[in-house]
């Protein structure tokens, strides 16, 4: 195998890693991944019925505050100046998210004034003490008090986790998020936009490079493939972005994830909810959101007779489900932290990502990180010789 880096996996982080190795340190890289695709979760196709940019694996809106990937990002696509938002049915009403000075006043039929709302939310949250409530009800209570708590997270909250909130641990809300204006972006950061030209063309142009090649439906760990863990370990170095506990076979233990089932839909109307997500805050409706992809490039020449929907359910990940976000209970942590020490001692291999290192990355995060390794480990590797760790 004639190649100076095998990289496993080709979302944003090893595509990333592999495009810098490639361009400025003029290795060959090979990028390997199961799927049939490049593009990890950020993959999006045309539904062949209507041409509409499907995100296969959910929703992917790119948004950053950070100089650099929002310059590297550039170079390899245009964004478009779309804006996201998002609201959410209760009760046969639609409000806007966050929970913003619109959403209170509507709720609560009011005209508050900034001041005026954020006492009646303290107010209603003083009902329970922040620093005794111990659950995700009551400390939820505590931040936005109840009559918002119960319309815009109870529901989602328990359908997301398929836990009643009242089981979950306290601590995973610190803070939930109330805008005190009338402001209802959802991202608070300086850049967003989509690609003009879809993600997958994005990733494409990233991957386009003579050093590097890619070859997919190749799993690292079926040792009958050429570039294998078995027959690649010890001779390349290797960047691994798979699972970490799937890398050293679940020793420490299978650590956990909540996964995402979509129902697709091509409904024969122009417009079926008027923007491109809506959230369904309450219990008895069973999926989370419904995501309408034309509404994501209103610039684009689409059909405008049928569209393209997708409900998201969301439940806890079994063996042979796609890995989404992590539940990072404390004994999740706990195999984590010895993953991390198997990682350490493992020679020539770097884990990152999102499944490498067990954590949620936004798009910008998995590049930030990605170039971030390429200064802080691989540059020294490869330019001045220092040990592949
Ligand atoms: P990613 O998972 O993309 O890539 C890993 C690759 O490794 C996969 O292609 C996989 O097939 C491959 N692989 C694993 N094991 C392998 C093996 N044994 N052999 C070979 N290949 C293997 N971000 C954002 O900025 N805005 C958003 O709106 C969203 N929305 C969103 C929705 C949902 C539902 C999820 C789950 C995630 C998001 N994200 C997001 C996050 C975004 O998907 C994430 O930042 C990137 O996927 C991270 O890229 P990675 O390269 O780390 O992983």
């Amino acid at each position: 195998m004639n190649v100076d880096l095998v990289v496993v996996g080709s979302g944003f982080f090893g595509l990333t890693v592999a495009r810098q190795c490639a361009e400025d340190l003029g290795k060959k890289v090979l990028v390997i991944d199961r799927r049939h695709h490049i593009g990890g979760n950020a993959y999006s196709e045309a539904e062949p019925e209507t041409g509409i940019e499907v995100h296969r694996y959910g929703a992917h809106l790119f948004h950053t505050s950070n100089e650099r990937v929002w310059e590297y990002c550039n170079r390899y696509t245009k964004f478009t100046d779309y804006v996201h938002r998002v609201f959410s049915i209760y009760q046969g009403e639609v409000f806007p998210l966050p929970v913003s000075l619109a959403t209170i006043n509507q709720y609560f039929r009011k005209a508050l004034s900034p001041t005026e709302a954020r006492a009646l939310v303290a107010e209603q949250a003083g009902e329970i003490d922040t620093a005794t409530a111990e659950n995700f009800e009551d400390k939820a209570i505590s931040l936005i008090g109840r009559p918002l708590y119960e319309a815009f997270f109870r529901g989602y909250t328990a359908k997301q986790w398929q836990t009643d909130p009242r089981e979950l641990p306290g601590a995973t809300v610190t803070r939930l998020p109330v805008r005190y204006t009338y402001d209802n972006r959802y991202f608070n950061d300086t850049y967003e936009g989509l690609p003009v030209d879809g993600y997958t063309a994005w990733l494409e142009r990233l991957a386009d490079h003579p050093n590097i090649e890619v070859r997919l439906e190749t799993d690292f760990f079926d040792a009958s493939q050429e570039v294998s863990k078995t027959n690649v370990l010890g001779n390349v170095p290797v960047i691994y972005t798979g699972p970490v506990d799937t890398y050293f076979d679940n020793a420490e233990g299978e650590l956990s994830w909540r996964t995402l089932d979509f129902e697709q839909e091509v409904l024969p109307v122009g417009d079926f909810q008027g923007t491109s997500v809506m959230n369904y805050a309450e219990e008895g409706v069973p999926y989370t959101r419904i995501h309408e992809f034309r509404h994501f490039h209103p610039e684009r020449d689409y059909p405008n007779d049928k569209t393209v929907i997708m409900r998201e359910f969301s439940r806890f990940a079994t063996s042979g489900d796609e890995p989404y976000y992590p539940v990072n209970t404390a004994e999740d942590r706990r195999k984590l932290l010895a993953y991390r020490d198997l990682a350490k001692q493992e020679k020539g291999v770097l884990f990152g990502g999102r499944l490498g290192t067990y954590k949620y990355l936004d798009m910008h995060m998995a590049i930030g990180a990605a170039l971030s390794m390429v200064d802080n480990k691989l540059t020294p590797h490869f330019r001045d010789g220092a040990a592949f760790t």
